[in-house]
């Protein structure tokens, strides 16, 4: 049986936002970040949504790429989490403007002994400080001239590195990765790419010749404290499930698993088909809004696998079938998130192919 909860994606909403990114990074070239389904909003869609607006588009991996070059999305693609083996090099350079990224010693190697149909663009990717993927900063140049050396490469690599603190901008550690990816970079030629979201909207410093906006573009506020509303982005998804029963009930009367909520006075609750098996958070605490009749409600007690309660007492006449907003447009996926205590990215993400998704726009 198909479960009735939804999202509904609103396709202007994404390249609303996109032009949002454009105009804070004006001289950037833009490389949309579609990796993980597109944050839960399907990649296809949102890929062929957004092919004349961004310039090329960020995956994490070539399997990725195989899909949009099927659907017939033919920008440049950029792989952020590179390639595993000479197989999926030899992929990449097949499909034709697949662009890996080189983070490790051990992927130079395996390019360098690569058998490939055709030489492939790649970028270098620099740890500058969040220590996750990158390769050091003092190697940067003779890695460079090493790798544009070789005959399986096209041009000149570009230079990358991601930040690790960009969406508190007041930190020191922001700063402190540019100065030394520049250090690191000052003779070299190459395109460079540093900027996220958070960086495009606070750090002109960081945006360079492309910029990797991934969750502005979703609507969501990539800055801790700041809505997204007031950043200029619109939601593009908006989760929403029906009502599936109406209850009265008594003051003393506890709901749900743990009896975790007791009604203080009569409540009117009603029961919604979303539960955590679709996506939506289980640690989100009583109080937690959903918006119903065009009215902000609470949660009421645990969430379950597929329903959660909501007390309706002042929303007059709610009934079964009523669709009621878990997240999106009129209730921001941020208020969700940091109720849950999670960020946006994740539930995002986790409703992403549980959900009926209805694209309009
Ligand atoms: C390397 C890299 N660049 C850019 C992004 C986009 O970041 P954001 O969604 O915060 O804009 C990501 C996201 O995880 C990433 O891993």
């Amino acid at each position: 049986m198909r479960r009735a909860a939804r999202a509904r994606i609103d396709l202007s909403a994404l390249r609303h936002n996109l032009r949002t990114a454009r105009r804070a990074a004006p001289r950037s070239r833009v490389m949309a970040v579609i990796k993980a389904e597109a944050y839960g909003h399907g990649m296809v869609a949102v890929a062929r949504a957004l092919a004349a607006e961004a310039d090329a588009f960020a995956l994490s991996c070539i399997d990725e790429a195989r899909v949009l070059r099927e659907a017939g999305v033919m920008l440049p693609l950029v792989v952020l989490q590179g390639f595993r083996d000479a197989g999926q090099l030899i992929e990449a350079a097949r499909l034709g403007d697949v662009q890996p990224v080189i983070h490790s010693a051990g992927q130079l190697d395996v390019l360098a002994s690569a058998a490939l149909p055709a030489p492939l663009r790649v970028w270098l990717k620099l740890d500058t400080g969040m220590h996750r993927l990158g390769l050091p900063p003092a190697e940067a140049a003779a890695l460079q001239k090493r790798v544009a050396a070789l005959p399986q490469v096209a041009g000149v690599p570009g230079l990358m590195t991601h930040l690790a603190c960009a969406d508190e901008p007041e930190r020191p550690e922001t700063n402190a990765q540019l100065q030394v990816f520049d250090a690191a970079t000052a003779d070299l030629s190459g395109e460079r790419s540093i900027a996220n979201s958070a960086a495009v909207l606070r750090m002109p410093a960081a945006c360079r010749d492309w910029v990797r906006p991934g969750i502005m573009l979703y609507g969501a506020s990539p800055l801790v404290g700041e809505q997204a509303q007031s950043l200029d982005l619109k939601p593009v998804m908006t989760v929403s499930a029906p009502v599936v029963a109406v209850k009265r009930l008594a003051a003393g009367d506890a709901v749900g698993y743990g009896g975790s909520y007791v009604c203080k006075s009569p409540r009117t609750m009603a029961v919604v088909a979303m539960g955590y098996g679709d996506g939506y958070p289980r640690h989100a605490p009583s109080g937690t809004p959903v918006r119903v009749r065009g009215r902000r409600c609470e949660l009421m007690g645990r969430v379950s696998m597929d329903m959660l309660c909501v007390d309706v007492t002042e929303v007059p006449g709610v009934a079964p079938g009523d669709a009621v907003t878990l997240w999106g447009e009129g209730l921001p996926v941020d208020e969700i998130a940091a109720a849950a205590g999670t960020i946006s990215y994740e539930l995002l993400c986790n409703v992403g192919g549980r959900l009926r998704m209805e694209y309009g726009g």
